[in-house]
C-alpha cells in the first residue's frame, strides 16, 4: 500500500496560522500510485491544544472527498489551535497510512477581540501633501511575569501603511511590505506572528513597529498620480498575547502607552520612488530595552478610535523574498556610469553588503533600477514618472542594507558613488580609489513575490519554447507582490482586471494563486458595489477618481468581464464553488447594471435588457488592446473594431453566468442568462457574421474569439472562418501574430479546436516580430507588454507605455499547457482530467508536471522511430481518472490512479505549413 495522505491544507493556506475561519475546511493531496485507488471514506483525527484536554477527536466519513471537506467538529475559538490527520480508506477497505499532523489556528475571529486602538503620530510625516512621508517608529517596553517562564507568545497586527515589526530589536517574521494592498476603504488585513520564541521570560521586552507610507498614504498611478488615496496619517494598530507555563497570560495593545517618533534612517521610502536610507542616523537600538527615548524625540502618540469590522486575516500568503541573484556582469558605461547586469528582469531590489570594506562616513550609492539598456546606458524613458531610485549613505561601518518600503522591476542597476554632506549628494565619486570600492561591495538582487506555491511545470524539446515559459513564469512571479498587477517597474504597478482577464488560467496552471486572488476579487466586489454595478478598466484595489481624473469612468467589456471569467477559471482549477457563490452578486450586477447596452443607459432597468449588445458610443472600449497594428501611442485603436471585441465578451459572460447560475443553483437565473446568451449570440451573428461565415473586421481576432466562444452558427460557418483565418494567418501576417490583450489567449486554442495545430505551432515557433519567440531571441527574459517593446535595432518602443513584465501575452503558457503537454481538467477541481497531447511543429518531445488538489500529476510523451510512434508516461495520482486520447486514436481510454505506459503509431502533419506571399513580397520573413 503506497498512497498516503499529504500536503494537508486548511481553506487555501499552506500555513494555517491566525486564519480567519472558525470551520476551516479541509483538502489533502495524495502521494503514490498503487493501480486504481479512489478513497471511499476518510478519518480526520482533530486534537484541540487547549480544550477537551487534548483529546483526539476523530470523524469517519463515507465520502470520496479529499477537497475543501468540511470541518468536523465544533468551530474554533479565536486563536484556538488544533493538530489535524487524516487518513483514508479504498472501496476495498485498503487504509493508507496517517498523514502528518498539521496544526491549524484561528486568527481574532471576532471584533471585540479587538480591544485595542489605532496609534498614530501626533507630528504631521509630509512637508505638503504631495511630498513623500517619513516613516514612523513605534515602540512598547512591556515587563513579562517574573513567576513562570513563556509558554506562547502571538502578535496580531496591521497599519495604515506597510510596517515592519522588531521584538527586542530582532525583525519578527519575514513578511515584506506587510500587510499587503486590499482595499483599504472596505478592509484591511492583519498578520499573526508566534514570536514564542522571541519574547524573553521574566525581563523587560520592548516592540518597535516602523510604518512607511507603503500603498495607502504613498503615491500612485500615472500621470503623476496622487498621495494619501486612503489616508494622510500612519499608524499601526497591534496586540501581544502572552501565555506563561503556570497558565496565566499577560497582554499589551495599541494604545496611550506607546511612544512614537518620526524620522529614522529611512529618510524616505516610495513605492514608486525608492528609498533614502541615510545609516548615519540609524540607531539600532530602538527597538530594544535600555534605549534612552527622552533624547531622541520621542513622544506620545494619538490614540484613534477604528472600525474593527474591517479587520480581516489574510486569505493567502504574505509576500517574502524568494530567490537571490549574483551579478553576471558589471561594467563602466559610454557615459562612464557603473552599470550591474543581475541577468534576469526580476522585482524585488538590490542587497549592498559591505563585508570588511571600509567606506568612507558619507559615502553614499545611488541605484537606479532599470529593466533594459538603450545605447548602453540604463533606459529610464520606460519607468516615466517612476525614479526606482535608491540611495543609501554609509556611515563608515561595515554594514548591510536592502530597502525597507519599496520595490523595482528591473535587471540592470546603474550605480552612482557620492560623498553626501547633510542628506545632500555631494561630490561625485569618479576616482580610481571608487571603482575598486564598487568591486570589493558586495551587490545582490532580492526577489520578491507572494509566497504562492508552485504547481505546474512544463518543457520540451524547443529549448526557445522552454525559454519562454521560463519567461511567463518569471513574469507572473513579478506581478503577484500582494496583487496581480500589470507591470512591476513603471508608475503604474496597479491591477488591472483584463491583464488577469487573459492570464488568469494560465497563472492557475503555474501557481496556487487562490488565495492572492480571493483577496483580490473581493476588493473587486466591494468597489464595484459602490458603482452600481458598473466596472471601468480600473484597478482594484484602487478604484480611486484621483487617480483618473479625466476618464467617468464607464463601464468596460473584458477588464469588467474579469469578475465573472477570473472566478470561473479558479474554479476550474480548484473546484472550490465558494469562489463563484462569494462574487455571484458582482458578476450579476455586472451584467445587470454595469454592461451599458443599446439603448439604454447602464443601470436603467438593464435586467430586462440582458439580451441587448454593448452600446458603442456610451461606453468606452479598450478592444483588442495592443495589437501589432495598433499605433504606439494608440494602443486601442487596433485592426479589431473594439465594440465587435466586448460583443463577443459579452456572449460569452453570459454563457458562463448561466452555467454558473446552475452550478450555485439557482435554476430561475441560470434559465434567465441562457435565453439571453441565445439572443445575444444571435444578435452578434446578425450584426457582425456573414451567412457563409466570414467575421466583420476579418482580423485574427475577430475570428479566433468567434470559434472560441462559439459564435458562429453552424459548423458550415465554421469551417468557413476557420478555412478564413488559417489564410490570413498563412497570407496576411504570414505567421507572425496579429493579436491583442483579446485575441492573443484564445487564438492558439480556436485553431486547436478547428484541427488546425500546426498553423498555431508554426506561429508558436516564429522569431520575427510580432511573435512570442521575437523578444526570446532578441534576449528576453519576462514577457514584454507590447510585441516589439524593445524594436529589432534594440531601441525601446516610442510609445509612452512601454513595459518588459507584463504577463497577457504570457496567456499562451495556458496553450503550451493543454495542448502541447496535453493536460486539462474535465470536471472542476481535476477529479476527471484529460490527456491530450497533440504534438506538432519540431517538438519531439514533452514533459509536464501538475500538483492538482488530489496530488501530482505527471506527464510525458516522446516521439519515437522517426517520428512513426508516440510513446506516452503519464502518472495518474490516487482518487482521479483520467481520459487519454491520443493522436490518430479513435477511442479515448479511461485510466485510474497508476503510471501508464502508452505506445501507438503516429503520423506527423506535413511540416512546415508554407506562407502565402503576394506578388513583389520578398521572402525575407519566412520562418522557421
Ligand atoms: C496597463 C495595461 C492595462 C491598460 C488599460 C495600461 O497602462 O499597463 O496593462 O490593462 O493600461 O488601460
Amino acid at each position: 500500500m503506497d498512497v498516503r495522505p499529504v500536503s494537508l491544507r486548511f481553506e487555501h493556506h499552506r500555513e494555517a496560522l491566525g486564519i480567519g475561519s472558525a470551520k476551516p475546511r479541509i483538502s489533502w493531496s495524495f502521494d503514490g500510485t498503487e493501480p486504481n485507488w479512489t478513497q471511499a471514506s476518510y478519518e480526520l483525527e482533530v486534537t484541540r491544544k487547549h480544550t477537551d484536554n487534548g483529546k483526539p477527536e476523530t470523524y469517519r466519513v463515507p465520502s470520496p472527498d479529499s477537497v475543501l471537506v468540511p470541518w468536523p467538529s465544533k468551530p474554533l475559538e479565536s486563536q484556538e489551535a488544533a493538530s489535524v490527520r487524516v487518513r483514508a480508506f479504498s472501496n476495498s477497505n485498503t487504509q493508507t497510512p496517517w498523514s502528518d499532523p498539521v496544526t491549524v489556528e484561528a486568527g481574532l475571529l471576532q471584533q471585540a477581540d479587538w480591544t485595542c486602538s489605532l496609534i498614530q503620530s501626533p507630528a504631521p510625516t509630509q512637508s505638503d501633501p504631495g511630498s513623500p512621508h517619513s516613516s514612523v517608529l513605534f515602540r512598547r517596553p512591556f515587563t513579562t511575569s517574573t513567576r513562570s517562564r513563556v509558554s506562547s507568545a502571538r502578535l496580531y497586527i496591521t497599519s495604515h501603511g506597510v510596517y515592519e515589526v522588531e521584538l527586542n530589536g530582532t525583525r519578527v517574521g519575514d513578511h515584506i511590505l506587510a500587510p499587503g494592498w486590499t482595499s483599504y476603504k472596505h478592509e484591511l488585513a492583519y498578520q499573526t506572528f508566534d514570536i514564542t520564541q522571541q519574547v524573553q521570560s521574566g525581563v523587560e521586552n520592548v516592540i518597535g513597529v516602523h510604518v512607511g507610507e507603503g500603498w495607502y498614504a504613498g503615491r500612485l498611478g500615472f500621470l503623476g498620480g496622487s498621495c494619501n488615496i486612503w489616508g494622510d496619517i500612519l499608524g499601526t494598530i497591534a496586540q501581544l498575547f502572552v501565555k506563561y507555563e503556570d497558565g496565566t497570560t499577560s497582554s499589551i495593545q495599541t494604545d496611550a502607552s506607546w511612544t512614537c517618533r518620526t524620522g529614522s534612517a529611512v529618510v524616505r521610502s516610495e513605492i514608486y520612488n525608492g528609498e533614502y536610507y541615510d545609516a548615519r542616523i540609524h540607531e539600532p537600538s530602538w527597538s530594544t530595552s535600555g534605549y534612552n527615548t527622552t533624547s531622541h524625540g520621542w513622544h506620545a502618540v494619538d490614540v484613534v478610535d477604528h472600525d474593527t469590522s474591517l479587520l480581516r486575516a489574510p486569505d493567502g500568503p504574505p509576500i517574502r523574498r524568494s530567490q537571490e541573484l549574483k551579478p553576471v556582469s558589471a561594467w563602466k558605461s559610454p557615459l562612464g556610469k557603473w552599470i550591474i547586469d543581475f541577468g534576469q528582469n526580476l522585482v524585488g531590489w538590490v542587497r549592498v553588503r559591505t563585508g570588511d570594506t571600509k567606506t568612507p562616513k558619507g559615502y553614499t550609492l545611488r541605484l537606479i533600477h532599470t529593466e533594459v539598456l538603450e545605447n548602453n546606458e540604463v533606459a529610464t524613458r520606460p519607468l516615466r514618472e517612476a525614479k526606482a531610485t535608491d540611495t543609501v549613505v554609509f556611515d563608515g561601518e561595515p554594514m548591510e542594507w536592502e530597502p525597507h518600503f519599496t520595490f523595482h522591476g528591473f535587471r540592470y542597476v546603474q550605480v552612482d558613488q557620492f560623498l553626501s554632506t547633510d542628506g545632500k549628494d555631494g561630490t561625485v565619486v569618479e576616482s580610481a580609489a571608487a571603482d575598486d570600492l564598487i568591486d570589493k561591495i558586495d551587490f545582490t538582487a532580492v526577489v520578491i513575490q507572494s509566497d504562492m506555491e508552485r504547481s505546474g511545470w512544463f518543457s520540451c524539446s524547443e529549448p526557445q519554447l522552454n525559454k519562454l515559459h521560463e519567461n511567463i513564469v518569471w513574469s507572473m512571479r513579478g506581478n503577484f507582490v500582494g496583487v496581480p498587477t500589470d507591470c512591476p517597474q513603471r508608475d503604474e504597478r496597479l491591477g488591472w482586471t483584463g491583464d488577469l482577464q487573459a492570464f488568469a488560467s494560465t497563472a492557475c496552471y503555474l501557481y496556487d494563486v487562490h488565495g492572492v486572488l480571493k483577496t483580490w476579487l473581493r476588493g473587486l466586489v466591494l468597489e464595484q458595489a459602490a458603482r452600481n454595478g458598473q466596472l471601468d478598466e480600473g484597478v482594484p484595489p484602487l478604484f480611486s477618481p484621483n487617480t483618473f481624473p479625466d476618464k467617468p469612468g464607464l463601464s468596460t467589456a473584458i477588464w469588467g468581464d474579469s469578475i465573472v471569467m477570473v472566478p470561473w477559471d479558479m474554479y476550474q482549477f480548484s473546484g472550490d464553488v465558494d469562489i463563484l457563490r462569494n462574487q455571484y452578486e458582482g458578476m450579476r450586477d455586472w451584467l445587470d447594471k454595469g454592461v451599458v447596452r443599446e439603448g439604454n443607459g447602464a443601470g436603467d432597468n438593464c435586467t430586462a435588457h440582458g439580451s441587448l449588445l454593448w452600446d458603442g458610443v456610451k461606453s468606452t472600449q479598450l478592444g483588442d488592446w495592443l495589437d501589432p497594428a495598433a499605433p504606439p501611442s494608440e494602443p486601442g485603436n487596433g485592426l479589431t473594431d473594439g465594440l465587435l471585441v466586448a460583443n463577443a465578451f459579452l456572449v460569452r459572460t453570459t454563457e458562463l453566468m448561466a452555467e454558473i447560475a446552475t452550478t450555485l443553483d439557482d435554476s430561475a437565473e441560470a434559465k434567465r442568462y441562457s435565453s439571453d446568451a441565445l439572443a445575444l449570440r444571435r444578435a452578434f451573428g446578425d450584426e457582425y457574421i456573414t451567412a457563409k461565415g466570414r467575421v466583420v473586421g476579418d482580423s485574427q481576432t475577430a475570428l479566433a474569439l468567434s470559434l472560441h466562444f462559439s459564435l458562429l452558427a453552424n459548423t458550415e460557418q465554421e469551417e468557413h472562418a476557420v478555412k478564413r483565418l488559417v489564410h490570413l494567418i498563412r497570407s496576411k501576417t504570414r505567421f507572425k501574430i496579429g493579436t491583442g490583450f483579446a485575441g492573443t489567449p484564445v487564438l492558439g486554442h480556436a485553431l486547436t479546436k478547428m484541427g488546425q495545430t500546426h498553423i498555431f505551432y508554426r506561429m508558436l515557433l516564429h522569431r520575427r516580430c510580432p511573435s512570442w519567440l521575437y523578444p526570446v531571441t532578441m534576449g528576453a527574459t519576462t514577457v514584454w507588454e507590447r510585441w516589439d517593446s524593445m524594436l529589432p535595432d534594440g531601441s525601446i518602443n516610442p510609445g509612452e507605455m512601454t513595459s518588459f513584465n507584463h504577463y497577457a501575452y504570457g496567456a499562451v503558457a495556458h496553450w503550451m499547457h493543454t495542448v502541447i503537454g496535453g493536460l486539462r481538467p474535465l470536471v472542476p477541481g481535476w477529479k476527471r482530467f484529460a490527456v491530450r497531447p497533440i504534438p506538432g511543429g519540431s517538438v519531439t518531445h514533452a514533459t509536464q508536471r501538475y500538483d492538482s488538489p488530489y496530488g501530482r500529476i505527471e506527464l510525458a510523451w516522446k516521439l519515437l522511430e522517426n517520428s512513426t510512434r508516440l510513446h506516452l508516461r503519464l502518472v495518474v495520482p490516487p482518487s482521479t481518472t483520467a481520459t487519454v486520447e491520443l493522436p490518430g486514436q479513435a477511442d479515448a481510454q479511461e485510466v485510474g490512479c497508476g503510471i501508464h505506459e502508452i505506445e501507438v503509431p503516429y503520423t506527423a502533419p506535413v511540416w512546415p505549413p508554407l506562407p502565402i506571399y503576394a506578388p513583389f513580397t520578398p521572402h525575407d520573413d519566412d520562418e522557421p
